[in-house]
């Protein structure tokens, strides 16, 4: 029998990524502050997650996930949310359209503020400072002051989720996520991309299909589904002094959940089973992911998920593979099969940003083609273990940023520092995240294909 769980029992656990916090009495009553703060999403929302999730579980839906690595406080700007969020329509119209099945969007947003870091410490030039850990914690520049961590910071993070969140609402409902329009700002895309040709057909093919609907009287007045859609927020779950004092107990139903956001994800330095982020995360009604590195063994796996998903529930848990272009065909599959065994309900999601990252001079990079090479790597092992290559996790942004290489516009390392923003790791700009839902999109109907032949062949 699990322990019964509080949620603060975290606190009698070994706990990996702690701040230091200089001032406990006033990280207390930060703490106290944010508890009186209304929740940032309702319980209702995170259980509608969890059951489109149960879908993309079942092979019947997927799964697009993606945003900052790190949401910062200067770059919070209305266009900026604007524009991650138009690139993830576009992704997930194209997407849609590949798989002919629904996408499930989440958004690294809106409280993606907090960053797990390789060392406490960083030296430049022979001063040593503690590590950036996210605005949510301390400031990237290199001084004393701003690298001790502040809890007022907490508050600020939750206000600026607030803020973005409440855009995010807006856009999803209010008209500006119309099928029609996400469709003509993907033409403007393909007549300005180089490879513009190459996915010209599905463009076309969704073209006529937009054509078609609306002749039968689907139009953007006369069906919701065309002009509005969802979008779910998530974040890594690494503050737990945040996550306790979002976590509430939900009316209808007497559970406790995290209303930071509708998913939290468990990263891969902070997953150890007897951990304190595993223990709080477990006791929170919300859908949860683990992140799986190339150490992560079939064993880990299972007991992860024994611990954050007992009961088997559909839709509860996604395991974010993050295994490396070379070494996903190889860690892949003994994962996969352990979690068949036991009979265990996952999504299986593939992040191919975190474990393909090298230095080009001075900026942290990745190529699109590794991470081209990481998907297809995964849905390769998916089709031939005859399992669900259930979704992506992208770190992305709307901008037209140069922080990773290749791609139809060859961002080459010479050209990195061009616009080099991030303020942790490298991420596609709009362009290559949509270039790379093209590509996905011919992945998933090559799936799709597979499936009708082997259901015609009775296999
Ligand atoms: C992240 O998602 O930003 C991250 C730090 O990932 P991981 O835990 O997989 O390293
Ligand atoms: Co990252």
């Amino acid at each position: 029998m699990a322990e019964k769980w509080s949620p603060d029992g975290w606190k009698r656990k070994p706990i990996q990524q702690v701040p230091e916090y200089p001032d406990t009495a006033k990280l207390a009553s930060v703490e106290d502050t944010l508890r009186t703060f209304p929740p940032l999403v309702f319980a209702g929302e995170a259980r509608r997650l969890q059951a489109s999730l149960a879908r993309v579980a079942e092979g019947k839906a997927f799964l697009l996930q993606g945003g900052d690595c790190a949401e910062s406080f200067a770059e919070f700007h209305a266009n900026k949310i604007r524009d991650t969020f138009r690139v993830m329509l576009q992704m997930a119209v194209v997407l849609t359209f590949g798989a002919a099945c629904p996408v499930v969007k989440v958004g690294r947003m809106a409280g993606q503020f907090a960053k797990p870091r390789s060392a406490p410490t960083e030296t430049i030039d022979g001063v040593s400072l503690p590590s950036y850990r996210g605005d949510m914690i301390n400031g990237m520049e290199f001084t004393p002051d701003s690298r001790i961590p502040d809890p007022e910071r907490l508050v600020r993070a939750y206000n600026q989720s607030a803020a973005t969140l409440n855009l995010l609402r807006a856009f999803a409902q209010g008209g500006y996520a119309d099928l029609h329009k996400v469709h003509q700002w993907t033409l403007g895309f393909l007549a300005g991309s180089p490879q513009g040709e190459r996915y010209q057909d599905l463009a076309n093919r969704l073209d006529e299909t937009l054509a078609f609907m609306e002749a039968c009287g689907l139009t953007s007045e006369t069906t919701p589904q065309i002009r509005e859609t969802d979008l779910f927020t998530s974040h890594e779950a690494l503050i737990l002094q945040y996550e306790q004092a979002l976590t509430r107990i939900d009316s209808t139903t007497g559970d406790w959940y995290d209303c930071s956001a509708h998913m939290l994800w468990v990263g891969d330095r902070t997953r150890q089973v007897d951990g304190a982020h595993v223990e709080f995360l477990r006791g929170v009604g919300n859908p949860l992911g683990f992140k799986a590195g190339p150490t992560t063994t079939p064993d880990d796996c299972l007991r992860l998920i024994d611990a954050l998903n007992p009961s088997n529930i559909p839709g509860r848990m996604t395991v974010i593979v993050r295994m490396g272009a070379d070494q996903v065909e190889a860690k892949l599959p003994p994962l996969i099969r352990a979690v068949r065994r036991e009979g265990r309900s996952v999504v299986w999601a593939c992040d191919p940003m975190h474990a393909n990252t090298h230095t080009a001079g001075a900026y942290k990079t990745r190529s699109f083609d590794r991470i081209l090479a990481e998907v297809r790597g995964f849905f390769a092992v998916h089709r031939a273990e005859g399992t669900h290559p259930g979704g992506v996790h992208f770190e992305m942004t709307g901008q037209n940023v140069t922080e990773c290489i290749g791609g139809a516009q060859a961002i080459t390392e010479a050209r990195l520092g061009e616009c080099y923003q991030t303020h942790c790791d490298p991420r596609l700009n709009a362009n290559q995240a949509l270039e790379l839902a093209f590509l996905i999109a011919e992945m998933l109907k090559a799936e799709r294909v597979e499936q009708r032949r082997k259901a015609a062949v009775g296999a």
